[in-house]
């Protein structure tokens, strides 16, 4: 059976307010994308997911929707994503958007006719209660963000709770309701009908939580979401929608760090093609760590599971801030070597680091703001303060790395991150055994995190080092002693054949060769 198309490459996640500015506003848009294609051409990625674009007061930027099935005037029309979609699939890209089922913007007309009576035909699509005792919520949960605090907000219209489990301008829908299920299901249609090649599910643990309520037990804060078994039942119905069309592909938030859970998501093969793994984005930099979370994956995985390995995205420090710009360049290479759809958030082909937000700048609720800075496509010094991104102000700071780190000046010099995340794309693209192949961790010695891809006749080798020294390799002896390296992290690395019983590995090097 050919690999399905989302098996084969990365798929680039675009936050589209800072990718790309076509009209000077200060805010990226969709035909700011369309204007770049060619440069995720040459990314060679295989999708892209694109961050929500929806109409939305922007309370969440975004994940706070007032309709979904329109494109907010910030970043175009709905014609200007019937472009994207036709331009990016005339490039052979696929494209998929962000589903944001659990809750809508307080200004959605849903919540706007729910809230005003108890008597609203829509009451019951949100999750609405009376309070306990004189003046408290009706349970204990907390919202997702620090600065709301409780998940229940009163509504002084009608005297009761709506629950929130982000900010108060995000209420939950009732998903217990299936007038709400049927109209979710809708929008999946709208979007597949337009031609969207698949969904990127925000934290789609939550559309099932426990019908009675009860309080969180301390300590265990998931216990009251993604309840079983209706959880399950309600993705089967939400896959079925999707199978009705070819080759769409479901990929969950599924924001939760008890792995076993996790792959009750993805191992039935009726549910979620994928689910990201944020057991992955929590680890410490450490070879035992990762080579801990990649296997119990391997372990706990069905013939369905397929990995989605990230580590980074909108919500989270970028990876040359958490662990080094070297770093961030081996981890490029394990997300295109490792078994499994490498997700890649916009920038990190370019190991940005965060940027400094000022306090007088700060704009995101929940702290989020340096990892969602424009991406810088020109040096400064010729392109102005907008680095190529807007010819306008920036919605927000730029790096102060803009004239090192951008993409013309990495796109002409060899040893960039970029060049760098491109000849992986194009490994990945030629060789058989990175995209379907098998997978084997291997003991390499101190600091070493080495894995075999076997697929095609080919056997590769894969080896990154998590010390900031040299670190010798120490495979068993059982494998060959001579290898050919094909790519390394360190661009004074020369290629062609190695001794495997000499090589040493230098400070936090990445390689990948073939045995
Ligand atoms: C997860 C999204 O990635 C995040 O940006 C958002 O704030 C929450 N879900 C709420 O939708």
């Amino acid at each position: 059976m050919a690999i399905p198309w989302w098996r084969r490459g990365a798929i680039y996640q675009i936050y589209p307010r800072s990718f790309s500015d076509s009209n000077g506003d200060g805010v990226g848009d969709l035909r700011g994308i369309v204007e770049r294609l060619d440069y995720l051409v040459d990314l060679g990625i295989a999708g892209m997911w694109l961050s929500p674009f929806f109409r939305s007061p922007m309370a969440d930027f975004g994940y706070d929707i007032e309709d979904y099935c329109a494109v907010d005037p910030i970043f175009g029309t709905l014609d200007d994503f019937d472009l994207l979609i036709q331009e990016a699939h005339a490039r052979g890209i696929r494209l998929l958007v962000d589903f944001v089922p659990n809750h809508t913007s307080d200004r959605h007309e849903w919540f706007v006719a729910s809230r005003s009576s108890r008597q609203s035909p829509k009451r019951d699509w949100y999750v609405w209660r009376d309070g306990r005792g004189s003046s408290g919520p009706p349970n204990n949960w907390r919202s997702s963000f620090a600065t709301p605090g409780p998940a229940w907000t009163r509504d002084a219209a009608t005297g009761q709770w709506y629950l929130h489990s982000f900010l108060p301008e995000q209420p939950d829908l009732n998903w217990e309701n299936p007038a709400v299920e049927a109209a979710m299901h809708e929008v999946l249609r709208f979007w597949c009908d337009r031609g969207v090649d698949g969904f990127r599910l925000d934290v789609v643990q939550k559309i099932a939580k426990d019908p009675l309520l009860r309080d969180a037990q301390p300590g265990k804060p998931a216990t009251w979401e993604d309840w079983q078994p209706t959880i399950h039942e309600r993705l089967r119905r939400l896959r079925a929608v999707v199978d009705d069309y070819p080759d769409r592909v479901l990929v969950g938030e599924v924001y939760i760090l008890d792995l076993p859970r996790v792959m009750t998501y993805v191992n039935t093969g009726d549910q979620l093609h994928m689910a990201h793994n944020f057991v992955f984005v929590h680890l410490p930099w450490s070879a035992t760590a990762f080579r801990k979370a990649i296997d119990d994956f391997e372990e706990l995985a069905t013939e369905s599971a397929w990995p989605a390995w990230f580590l980074a995205n909108h919500d989270h420090s970028r990876v040359a801030t958490r662990f080094g710009e070297p770093q961030a360049r081996t981890v490029l290479l394990m997300l295109y070597a490792l078994r499994g759809t490498p997700f890649v958030y916009q920038g990190e082909e370019l190991g940005l680091p965060d940027a400094e937000i000022p306090s007088d700048r700060v704009i995101d609720v929940d702290g989020r703001d340096p990892e969602r800075s424009p991406v810088p496509w020109r040096p400064p010094s010729r392109a102005g303060a907008g680095a190529g991104f807007t010819s306008g102000e920036p919605w927000l700071p730029i790096t102060s790395r803009a004239e090192e780190l951008n993409v013309e000046s990495q796109a002409s010099d060899a040893g960039s991150t970029l060049c760098l995340s491109r000849r992986l794309a194009a490994l990945r693209e030629s060789e058989a055994a990175l995209q379907g192949g098998s997978q084997r961790t291997l003991d390499a010695g101190d600091d070493l995190l080495a894995w075999l891809r076997v697929g095609d006749g080919q056997r590769l080798l894969a080896v990154a080092n998590f010390s900031a020294a040299d670190r010798q390799l120490r495979l068993a002896p059982d494998l060959p002693g001579a290898a050919e390296v094909l790519l390394s992290t360190d661009p004074h690395r020369p290629a062609g054949q190695v001794s495997l019983q000499e090589l040493v590995l230098t400070p936090s090097e990445g390689l990948l060769a073939r045995l």
